[in-house]
């Protein structure tokens, strides 16, 4: 019995010893390790997570690259948000955080959810192919651009967007909860209390943003059975969860 128990020691040993899967991935470039120096010195970790470990004041980063635009990244490392300090990076400091945080994204998803969200990139895939055939106005399309690249880093249609504590609305239904007028003025305001800082829209950008709003309304619908639900994670061919 005690020369069996030895032998299994010697094989879980010898199999957890070569075991490379923590050798997989890429190892850093340099301007990656260079994001991860400033990760380090301005300890972005008391607050955020990576993996799951570090402070909850705000998000887990570990996919921040999968789901946060350029425009998004680089206001908040130099203007900071409500609760975040404004680090005021440089851009090459920033193009090094987008590097890193690009690398953690490349090693897997970082948290336990109970569901996988649909990712933002094929929710607008969806969008861009419905408008082939439902055209939007000149105006509205404009907007549309802004809001891939300005509002998506907060707002993505048809789902509620963690951040921290601050959660976005989807914008879809918004004409249902708010006047055109109470819309403008968060257009022109933002809602700072709220975690909204931003650029206000003028006249005719709410003209567009209003138009697009209407027309993601008038679709709703039909989009949002093109984009699906949220998978479970009891879905996926993990042996875990069987
Ligand atoms: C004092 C706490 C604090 C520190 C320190 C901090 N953050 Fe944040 N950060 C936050 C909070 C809270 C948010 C939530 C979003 C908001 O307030 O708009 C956030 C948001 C972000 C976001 C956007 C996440 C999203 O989902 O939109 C990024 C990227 C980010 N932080 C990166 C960093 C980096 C990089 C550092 C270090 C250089 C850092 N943060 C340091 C509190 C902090
Ligand atoms: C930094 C994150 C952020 C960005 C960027 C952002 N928003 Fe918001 N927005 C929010 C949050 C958080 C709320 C919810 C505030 C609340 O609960 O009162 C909100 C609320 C709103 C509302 C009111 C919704 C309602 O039902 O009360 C509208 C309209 C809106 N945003 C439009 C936009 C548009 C258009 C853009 C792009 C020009 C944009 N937002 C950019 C975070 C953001």
């Amino acid at each position: 019995m005690m020369s069996g128990l030895v032998a299994c020691f010697a094989i879980q040993t010898g199999l957890v010893y070569s075991d490379d899967t923590a050798y997989q991935n890429a190892p850093l470039t340099s301007l990656a390790l260079e994001g991860r120096e400033l990760w380090m010195d301005h300890n972005c970790q008391t607050c955020h997570q990576i993996y799951g470990f570090g402070g909850f004041l705000g998000p887990d980063l570990t996919n921040a690259a999968a789901r946060l635009t350029r425009d998004r990244i680089e206001q908040v490392l130099t203007k900071g948000s409500l609760q975040m300090p404004a680090f005021g990076f440089s851009s090459r400091q920033i193009a090094a955080m987008e590097s890193y945080l690009v690398a953690l994204n490349d090693t897997g998803i970082g948290q336990a959810r109970k569901d996988i969200p649909v990712p933002a990139q094929e929710i607008f895939a969806a969008l861009d192919k419905h408008s082939a055939g439902n055209p939007m106005s000149e105006p509205a399309r404009g907007a549309y651009d802004k809001f891939k690249t300005i509002c998506a880093s907060c707002h993505t249609p048809f789902r509620a967007t963690p951040l921290g504590q601050f959660l976005a609305v989807d914008l879809s239904d918004v004409h249902s909860r708010l006047s055109e007028s109470e819309i403008r003025k968060v257009l022109s305001e933002g809602r700072p209390a709220k975690g909204m800082i931003i650029t206000p829209l003028d006249q005719s950008e709410q003209d567009g943003m209003l138009a697009f709003l209407e027309w993601l309304g008038t679709h709703r619908q039909s989009l949002m059975e093109k984009v699906g639900e949220p998978k479970p994670l009891e879905s996926l061919p993990w042996w875990e969860f069987r």
